[in-house]
């Protein structure tokens, strides 16, 4: 599903060069669950954003699900993420003045879903993470917790077969990155297709492989 060769992404920055990914090669099959792990600064956030379409190689070539990314233009991307891709950040990335359903709705709108299947759809992602009560309140009345589970909702809502979190759970209190993780691990068992960047040892086991960057150069920790 995931296939990337040699791929750099280098920042100039005054007169030197930051190698953020230095010739960055991974596999990654439909239905791995993948944690990604390294010091800060190391090129975590570098990788899933290239991995997500977010942002594009300098050099080297990327496939996701034999498409090369490459070639397509921004436009052609931003569906190709609508599509394919749920992403789940650490800051929730929620807007503010739209209440946890209108939140979740939001890539189906982006879809042209009709409003009757969008309805039923994000009552039933709200469901999945247990949010049924909350689904009129805004962000701002919900706990951590429950902020970020709007997001896995609204990561959900469009089916992706790619779920990308970077460091989900590193604003969250031990009790809450339990639950967060528990829900991760379930959409995992379903079939789901899973990476994880995170500081925290005890979650990157979880997964069943762990990637280790440093200074944007990867290595396989455990298979
Ligand atoms: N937009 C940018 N401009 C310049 N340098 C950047 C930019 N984004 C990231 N970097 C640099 O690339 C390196 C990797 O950053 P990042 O992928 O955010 O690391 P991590 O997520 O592991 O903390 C860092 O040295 C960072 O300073
Ligand atoms: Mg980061």
């Amino acid at each position: 599903m995931i296939d990337l060769k040699n791929v750099s992404r280098i920042y100039q920055v005054g007169s030197g060069k930051v190698y953020a990914l230095d010739k960055a090669t991974l596999h990654v099959d439909k239905g791995e669950f993948v944690s990604i792990t390294g010091p800060s600064g190391s090129g975590k956030s570098t990788l899933m954003n290239i991995i997500g379409c977010l942002d594009t190689a300098d050099s080297g070539t990327y496939l996701l699900d034999d498409i090369p990314i490459e070639d397509y233009t921004e436009t052609e991307l931003a569906k190709i993420r609508n599509r394919k891709i749920g992403f789940v950040f650490q800051n929730f990335n929620l807007i503010n003045k739209l209440t946890a359903e209108e939140n979740v709705e939001l890539p189906l709108i982006y879809r042209g879903v009709g409003k009757a299947e969008r309805k039923s759809r994000v009552s039933e992602a709200l469901e999945r993470v247990n949010l049924t009560n909350w689904s009129r309140h805004l962000p701002s009345e919900l706990s951590g917790g429950q902020q970020q589970r709007v997001a896995i909702a609204r990561a959900i809502i469009t089916r992706p077969s790619l779920i990308l979190g970077d460091e989900p759970t590193g604003n969250l209190d031990s009790k809450t990155t339990d639950e967060i993780m528990r829900i991760f691990r379930e959409l995992h068992q379903q079939g789901n297709t899973i990476m994880l960047i995170t500081h925290d040892r005890a979650i990157a086991e979880q997964a069943s492989r762990i990637i280790h960057i440093r200074d944007g150069k990867l290595s396989e920790v455990r298979i």
